[in-house]
């Protein structure tokens, strides 16, 4: 059925559907009125598909006066539907309802995770006094991981450390890539790459084949350093990890260094600060010995100097490494390693 067209019933559909429009009160009457007039059985609908059946003339007449009058009930349908959404909002919040004036909901920011905090303090330490920042594989050569620092096969050294190995033989039925289990390979890959004088610092994820506890993860990260350069001498060595553990833990720090055993050092210490939070009189978190181990050191070894290509009757170095998860331990007094990595956001969310 369509409705029987004249330019006199368009007007006459037009101005009943703005009379009506004027007395509506809710959304709900809104969209009836819209699918009374403009629906797909509505009544401006009917007589714009009449149209097509009409002689040239009047399809010319009806058509325009049609589609004219449906642009208008169009723009009022708008303009009202603003009108009545601005009233329920008004209507709300004289009631007290809704308090427009609130700020809105803050969008939730993420911060610097505590380990990428401490790693980038420490490389800024470091490149404070010169040493440039690189990074190395994560999956690593024993070449490098172990020969190259004069950790040969077989060698009781290597029990040092628990290894991830990669389940993988090359063609004389070795394993000879693993979870790098130290940044120390970045030592030997340096050397190979680059001449004299090297002063570099290296942060970097490191894997061991280790049960996890309150101070043991298998996955944790590592800062290796290398200065290397002639006349280079333990003095030097002294020099640059007193001044970071000063940046570091605050300018009255003490520092010591005891005899420690690496292959790759010689010879090698370990390095502690006095425990800052009682100032070496012996507490908890010093376990009552004033000291806390933060790093092994020692001047790089000849054989490691030799096996990179360094002549080691001119050049010497120096080398160190350490766990930035357990400096941020010390620095913010957190007691489980394992709080790092379990995601737990009452723990991030604190940094
Ligand atoms: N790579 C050693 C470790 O993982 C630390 C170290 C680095 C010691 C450099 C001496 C020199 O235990």
């Amino acid at each position: 059925m369509t409705e029987e067209a004249s330019v006199g019933r368009v007007e006459e559909v037009k101005s009943k559907a703005l009379d009506e429009l004027g007395s509506i009160e809710s959304l709900e009457q809104l969209e009836e009125w819209r699918i009374a007039y403009m629906g797909r059985r509505g009544q401006l609908t009917q007589i714009l598909r009449g149209v097509g059946s009409l002689s040239p003339d009047e399809r010319r007449s009806i058509g325009a006066a049609a589609n004219k009058a449906k642009a208008t009930l169009e723009e009022s349908l708008t303009q009202r539907e603003q009108a009545l959404k601005d009233a329920v909002v008004a209507d709300l919040s004289e009631s007290g309802a809704i308090d427009v004036t609130l700020p809105g909901w803050p969008a939730p920011l993420g911060g610097l995770h505590p380990t990428t905090r401490i790693v980038r303090e420490i490389c800024e330490a470091f490149t404070f006094m010169g040493f440039q920042v690189v990074e190395g594989p994560e999956v690593e050569w024993d070449h490098y991981n172990f020969e190259m620092l004069n950790i040969p096969k077989d060698h009781p050294a290597r029990d040092m450390w628990n290894t991830l190995w990669v389940d993988y033989t090359d063609e004389n039925g070795e394993t000879p890539m693993l979870l790098r289990t130290h940044t120390s390979p970045m030592q030997a890959r340096i050397m190979e790459n680059q001449s004299p004088p090297v002063r570099v610092i290296v942060p970097g994820k490191c894997y061991r084949y280790e049960a996890t506890d309150a101070t043991h993860e298998w996955h944790f990260y590592q800062v290796e350093g290398l200065a290397v350069d002639r006349g280079i001498t333990f003095a030097d060595l002294k020099g640059t990890l007193f001044e970071f553990a000063r940046r570091i833990f605050g300018q009255e720090r003490k520092v010591r260094f005891r005899c420690d055993y690496f292959p790759f050092v010689e010879p090698g210490v370990d390095m502690s600060i006095d425990c800052f939070a009682c100032s070496g009189k012996g507490c908890r978190i010093c376990s009552d010995t004033g000291w806390i181990e933060i790093m092994g050191a020692g001047m790089v070894h000849p054989k490691v100097l030799e096996a990179a290509g360094y002549d080691h009757n001119i050049y010497t170095g120096f080398a160190f490494g350490m766990g930035p998860e357990r400096i941020a331990m010390l620095k913010y007094g957190i007691d489980d390693i394992r709080l790092f990595y379990s995601n737990d956001l009452r723990f991030l969310k604190q940094f």
